[in-house]
């Protein structure tokens, strides 16, 4: 890392310890402290997560770590201030935010996510990407989440800052989220690296089904196992957690996850009308198609075994037909 590099996580780590300052022991973070109680964080996950609050000022960070004798250069650098165009003062990017850090694989932190704490927009305030954070290559939690992922060779996959930390504080100590951005092929091969199944339990809004969708190929293309959790009534795992509590999201939601393979099944299912004949029939060969491209035999069988009983159908037809799948696209 080069000096300026270290002087940028130096920059953030000192922040980081008095946002939590501010959050934990202080009269101006005490909203904040009640929002997050309110939300059902404890104040456990909190220092586990070095969760802090960024004051409601233009100046405050800039004139802390300037009386640390760090250049407003490095620090505009780094993403914690912001230049204004006219006079070339400067001004702090987080104000009146709960501040998420964001470490790096060995626990620095490199980055900032500051959630409002009312309906101003937009919700999370991520850092810039700098010298020291690629959004692409980061994943939240890794730090902490990483003996317990190679312990279990899974990892759970979240959507948002609030999912992995509601998790954490039920038990479940293997989960990790992108920053709020697709995953990528970089975090795919991070956790190749550790696991050999991932289990992604995105929010179960339309949104986080078509990203979970889309996850999941590019997991299994990696040749990953994948496992999808899934919510009742478009809730996230946080809601989830705060409605019924930790030990049915263990026993109802993490550990009754479903294959990829049956999720796909859902998916392909969603907005068909199978009483319909045409509608019947495109399903099936989805399904065939999806079937054609899993390698284990004993799985292929039985998910065609499944079609043949739904569907009340041939299973030597079925066979056949999955079988030409497989040879034109093998
Ligand atoms: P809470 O409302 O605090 O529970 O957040 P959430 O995690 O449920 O948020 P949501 O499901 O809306 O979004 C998932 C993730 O997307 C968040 O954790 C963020 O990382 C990211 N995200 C959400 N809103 C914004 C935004 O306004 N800007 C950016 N940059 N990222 C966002
Ligand atoms: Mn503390
Ligand atoms: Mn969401
Ligand atoms: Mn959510
Ligand atoms: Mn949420």
């Amino acid at each position: 890392l080069s000096d300026e590099g270290k002087q940028m996580i130096e920059a953030h780590n000192l922040l980081r310890k008095f946002y939590h300052h501010l959050l934990v022991n202080t009269k101006e973070g005490q909203h904040a402290l009640e929002y997050l109680l309110e939300r059902g964080f404890d104040l456990e996950s909190i220092e586990r997560f070095q969760i802090g609050y960024a004051l409601d000022s233009w100046d405050f960070d800039y004139k802390f770590l300037t009386n640390k004798n760090f250049q407003p250069a490095l620090l505009e650098k780094a993403g914690l201030i912001i230049k204004r165009e006219q006079d070339g003062s400067y001004f702090d990017r987080f104000r009146d935010r709960i501040m998420f850090p964001i470490a790096d694989r060995h626990g620095e932190t490199i980055a900032f996510s500051g959630r409002s704490l009312g309906a101003q927009s937009p919700k999370y305030l991520n850092s810039p990407e700098t010298a020291i954070f690629n959004k692409s290559k980061t994943l939240y939690n890794y730090h902490l989440a990483r003996p317990t992922m190679r312990k279990l060779q899974q990892a759970i996959l979240f959507e948002g800052f609030a999912d992995v930390i509601a998790a954490d504080r039920s038990g479940v100590l293997n989960g990790i989220a992108t920053m709020g951005t697709s995953l990528t092929e970089e975090h795919v091969s991070t956790l190749k690296k550790n696991v050999q199944v991932v289990t992604i339990c995105y929010d179960s809004d339309s949104a986080g089904i078509e990203a979970a969708f889309r996850a999941g190929n590019m997991l299994q293309e990696a040749n990953l196992q994948v496992n999808v959790a899934t919510m009742p009534d478009g809730m996230d795992p946080d809601d989830y957690v705060k409605r019924y509590g930790a030990e049915k999201f263990r026993n109802d939601i993490i550990h009754s996850n479903m294959t990829f393979m049956s999720f796909k099944m859902l998916y392909y299912r969603k907005g068909k009308n199978l009483q319909n004949e045409g509608d019947r029939l495109l399903y099936i060969e989805k399904v065939l198609q999806e079937v054609s491209h899993l390698e284990n035999l004993v799985e292929k069988d039985f998910y065609i075994r499944q079609l043949a009983e739904e569907f009340n159908l041939s299973l030597d037809a079925l066979k056949e037909q999955e079988r030409q799948y497989s040879q034109s696209t093998h």
